[in-house]
């Protein structure tokens, strides 16, 4: 009987690489099929996400379903992996002596010796270091479904912004080598893959050497796009700091580089973004926006925003709504701040009272949705390359993709479409998507 495997992800699109990789290791070493619940798994497996409390609660109830599960078959392991497991290790077994696997990030391909491990010693295993890039060497190829696929670049992060846990769960900044990525994306393309995103937490800080030469991101870019069968190329996330003049060069000459840029910029005020410790002024961040879309009109610009850091005041708050009407952004994810335990703005003092952070964050995302939809509004009329990725979301009857910019476009159209390019005219914007009809296929 195949064994079947609960595989349940919190978190960034870095966790939801990670949760296809576990899966492709634990499919490769034994046999494991997914399952839809916890309740028909022989093994569950939570890939958490500690960014923010919220997100690692989450972890905490949806356990008390997998103990149930496991009351009432013994037999059934339990794992935790990802950056609440990275950050917790053995202390998450104190307040789960049921989990069975502790993993972090960078030891996911290690899952199959830890699982077996327990099972030989019925003994908890918690493996949460960082063996730098081994991960890569060590995994099965990617399963490929459908012609768009993600390549990770790059694990973890150097920049230690004051609020943030993940260079302590993730580790720092390791970059795969060129050729590892090069290989990947041909070895995809050559499988019908036409659209990739290549992924990392800072993706702008990638560095490496390219024929005996030291080598940066926008170069890798220029490889990557000239990959025969690759027909275009994201990526996620960038930083300002490295936002260099290269890059944003290269947005202006490489036709397969999608006019979408996310940016995340926290904060509109110098003062907190120095405490954040971001190493940019709003001015230098206007000032990418402000070039990016010289280089190549019509580019959509997403951020992330944290309100209520620490001793943010109003005026400091100005400056943010001040920095996204000057921006109009594309889209944005705003978050209230929240204390994580280990950094650095944890300990700072924080006055401002809960209720005046969330009437903040209603005001910038009233701003930001009322950007998002005139951007979206915008749309209509014109024609935009589109990868078919599958059936529609709402009507199975409808296809769906997304256009450059990144929004996701529904459209009837005839299945056979599904992982082919089309012209796709905008005929309507609703909040989170937009409608059309094709007018030509590729
Ligand atoms: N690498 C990205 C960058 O350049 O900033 C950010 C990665 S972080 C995992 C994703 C987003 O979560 C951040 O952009 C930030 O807005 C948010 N975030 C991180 N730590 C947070 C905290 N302590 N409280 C609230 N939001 C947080
Ligand atoms: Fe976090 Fe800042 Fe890195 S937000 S992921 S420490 S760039």
């Amino acid at each position: 009987m195949t064994a079947k495997l609960y595989l349940r992800t919190f978190g960034c699109q870095m966790n939801e690489y990670d949760s296809a990789r576990i899966a492709d290791v634990l499919a490769q070493s034994d046999g494991y099929r997914l399952a839809a619940s916890p309740e028909e798994a022989d093994l569950i497996v939570y890939n958490t996400c500690s960014v923010r409390e919220k997100a690692q609660e989450k972890l905490f109830t949806e356990l008390g379903r997998a103990r149930r599960a496991k009351r009432a078959r013994p037999e059934v392991l339990i794992a935790v992996g990802g950056c609440v497991a990275s950050q917790e290790g053995e202390a998450l077994l104190a307040r789960a002596p049921f989990v069975d696997v502790v993993f972090g990030p960078q030891t996911l391909h290690r899952l199959p010796e830890l699982l077996a491990r327990r099972r030989a010693s019925a003994r908890p295993q918690v493996d949460v270091s960082f063996p730098e890039i081994e991960k890569f060497d060590r995994l099965p190829e990617p399963r490929v479904e459908g012609a768009a696929a993600f390549v990770s670049i790059m694990e973890g992060c150097s920049k230690y912004c004051s609020f943030c846990v993940v260079p302590y769960t993730r580790g720092r900044e390791v970059f795969r080598r060129f050729e590892d990525v090069i290989a990947e994306v041909a070895a995809l393309a050559a499988r019908g893959v036409k659209e990739v995103t290549l992924l990392g937490q800072n993706v702008n800080a990638w560095r490496g050497t390219i024929d005996g030469e030291p080598a940066d991101f926008a170069a890798l870019l220029g490889y990557v796009a000239a990959i025969d069968g690759i027909a275009r190329v994201r990526y996620t996330t960038s930083h300002p700091r490295e936002f260099t003049g290269r890059l944003v060069r290269a947005h202006a000459e490489l036709e397969a580089l999608a006019p979408h840029v996310h940016l995340p910029v926290q904060s509109g005020s110098d003062r907190v973004l120095a405490a954040m410790k971001r190493g940019y002024t709003a001015l230098e961040y206007r000032s990418i926006v402000r070039r990016l879309r010289r280089a190549r009109p019509g580019i959509a610009v997403t951020t992330d925003f944290i309100v209520g850091f620490p001793g943010e005041t109003d005026a400091d708050f100005e400056a943010t709504l001040a920095l996204a009407r000057d921006c109009a952004f594309d889209g944005a994810f705003a978050f209230v701040y929240s204390p994580r335990p280990g950094t650095p703005a944890a300990e700072l003092p924080d006055p401002t009272p809960r209720a005046e952070k969330l009437a903040r964050l209603a005001r910038l995302n009233a701003l930001v949705a009322s950007q998002a939809r005139a951007a979206a509004e915008a749309k209509v009329g014109t024609t935009e390359r589109v990868l078919v990725e599958g059936r529609s979301k709402k009507r199975a009857e409808e296809l769906a993709g997304r256009t450059g910019c990144n929004r996701v476009v529904n459209f009837p159209g005839d299945p056979s479409l599904v992982g082919r390019y089309v012209e796709v005219r905008i005929t309507g914007a609703a909040p989170h998507s937009l409608r059309g009809e094709i007018v030509a296929a590729h």
